[in-house]
């Protein structure tokens, strides 16, 4: 891989391979360590405890060098664009950027870039999309079925403003799982159609081989809605009766961080049909896999800086 921004970009292939090596990382069957310095940055100019620290887990594990970067003693501070950040970056040496950016697609520019040598890995782009997610989704689904094709996967909340379930939804699809959707119909859009079907929800919990809750966005939304907030956990969130209704075999996600009793009562977080927390783990793994493949690709173009 030359960058990593878009499942787009991802044939099923190069997705099963990366699952499969993750799992590797995972039990320990292969290790990797890069053979000379390479330099890595992460630039997070949103938000993250999971995406940026398992990155840096990951980084640290392949023996990656983190050169590190803080936004707020950084020259963005002076009004520094994202592209001159990295063309920054890059011209210093280094050779990965993994970026979280509000703006949606804002790898388009950088991955364009005759000047820009970094590869460029996507840790979330607005609403647009969030692949490193998507994939330790997909490899904790894997784990569980070993295989993707006719899952139930229900997709339930905030689809809208969701970043994974646009990754997701995309990638599940393609892989031969049948995708559903459930939560306030406003945050539906005709677009997902193509991937899924919207249930309701109390009809859905029985059906699906894969409940993948969605994080409440509030800070991506117009005005707090209280009075939806407070009914939330009743209308659409898992509570205690629904997981009960739940196929004995189905599994609980949430890609985190969770808005406790909203999305999902507290006592179910860590469940025994909860995959939250190995989601969180396999995160570190799916990430090693990613930057393999990046380094691999950088070799095999020999590129130099
Ligand atoms: N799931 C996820 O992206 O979490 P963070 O925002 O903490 O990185």
């Amino acid at each position: 891989l030359d960058h990593f921004v878009s499942v787009e970009d991802l044939t099923n292939e190069e997705v099963l391979t990366l699952i499969k090596r993750a799992s590797q990382f995972k039990k320990g069957t292969i290790s990797a360590q890069v053979m000379e310095p390479l330099y890595a940055v992460n630039l997070f100019f949103e938000n993250s405890t999971r995406t940026h620290k398992s990155f840096e887990m990951a980084e640290k594990k392949l023996g990656i060098e983190i050169i590190d970067f803080e936004p707020s003693t950084s020259s963005i501070k002076k009004g520094e664009s994202l592209y001159d950040t990295v063309l920054t970056m890059s011209a210093l040496g280094t050779e990965i950027a993994v970026i979280r950016d509000s703006k949606e697609a804002f790898y388009t520019e950088l991955i364009n870039s005759p000047s820009i040598k970094c590869s460029i890995i996507n840790g979330g782009d607005g609403t647009g999309q969030h692949p490193s997610q998507c994939l330790l989704d997909l490899m904790t689904i894997y784990e569980e079925y070993g295989h993707f094709d006719g899952l139930k996967v229900a997709i339930i909340g905030d689809l809208k403003h969701s970043r994974v379930a646009k990754s997701n939804m995309h990638m599940l699809k393609r892989l031969g799982a049948e995708v559903l959707f459930s939560g306030p119909t406003e945050w539906m859009d005709d677009s997902f159609t193509e991937y899924g079907r919207y249930a309701a929800l109390d009809d859905l919990v029985y059906e699906a081989d894969v409940i993948m809750l969605l994080r409440v966005q509030h800070e991506r939304h117009e005005s707090y809605n209280d009075a939806l907030i407070t009914s939330y956990l009743d209308q659409y969130g898992i509570n205690e009766l629904r997981e009960k209704n739940m196929k004995p075999s189905a599994i609980l996600m949430h890609p985190a961080p969770v808005n406790r009793d909203v999305e999902l009562q507290s006592s179910l977080v860590e469940c025994e049909r909860s995959r939250i927390v190995a989601q969180m783990s396999n995160g570190v793994f799916a990430r090693m896999a990613i930057l393999e493949a990046i380094i691999a690709g950088r070799t095999k173009n020999k590129t130099t800086l």
